[in-house]
């Protein structure tokens, strides 16, 4: 049998660990929401079986690559937060990070603490040379927040998501393991 170890890492508000399945209900009531969802590669809501397979693809994802997305929660009440890591589907061109939270977590640092973290993580325990980030550009929260981790904003570009047959202006992101290290 093929085992592995997901992390489990703590900021000072939240914890983020593996996918279970006791989260389906609070991730499917979070992917209902349009509000959340019109940011999201997709762009519209998920159902509950859709959101059951983006978890076990999340889980598949650290065996097949060694990193993902966790499910993030706070540490005081155990709170269901959203969705933050790195994530890699197989015709993406390097290691992107990622976060979702649900709605009434928002404007309160959670995303810039958690995501900071991930970096770390990323550059530090895996060693990644580089991270990308990509935000549709009707979504400055998430440009500021990458913003305040020291991203380089790369530029923007029109692309067509094929498997949603959708266009979309995307902003991108990078930082280097070096521009992590040595922030200036
Ligand atoms: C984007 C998202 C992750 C931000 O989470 P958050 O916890 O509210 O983010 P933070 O509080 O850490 O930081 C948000 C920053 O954006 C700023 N901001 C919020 N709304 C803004 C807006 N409309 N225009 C410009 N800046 C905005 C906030 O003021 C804050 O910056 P500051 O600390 O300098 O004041 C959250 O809104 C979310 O999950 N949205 C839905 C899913 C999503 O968009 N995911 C990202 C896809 S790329």
């Amino acid at each position: 049998m093929t085992t592995f170890e997901i992390p489990t890492i703590a900021t000072d508000r939240l914890r983020l660990r593996a996918f279970q399945a006791s989260d389906l209900d609070a991730y499917a009531a979070m992917q209902a929401n349009p509000e959340v969802m019109r940011h999201m590669v997709t762009g519209r809501t998920s159902t509950r079986i859709e959101v059951w397979r983006t978890m076990a693809t999340s889980l598949g994802s650290w065996l097949l690559r060694g990193y993902g997305m966790w499910a993030c929660e706070k540490i005081d009440d155990n709170a269901f937060v959203g969705s933050v890591g790195i994530f890699q589907p197989l015709d993406w061109p390097e290691p992107e990070i990622a976060y979702a939270l649900d709605r009434p977590y928002w404007g309160q640092g959670f995303a810039t603490e958690a995501a900071r973290e991930v970096l770390r993580h990323g550059f530090e325990d895996l060693g990644l040379r580089r991270i990308f980030a990509s935000h549709f550009r009707h979504n400055p929260a998430s440009g500021r927040v990458l913003l305040k981790l020291g991203m380089r904003h790369e530029g923007c570009q029109r692309e067509h998501i094929r498997k949603w047959d959708l266009m979309v202006d995307s902003e991108l992101y990078g930082i280097l393991r070096q521009e992590w290290k040595n922030p200036e």
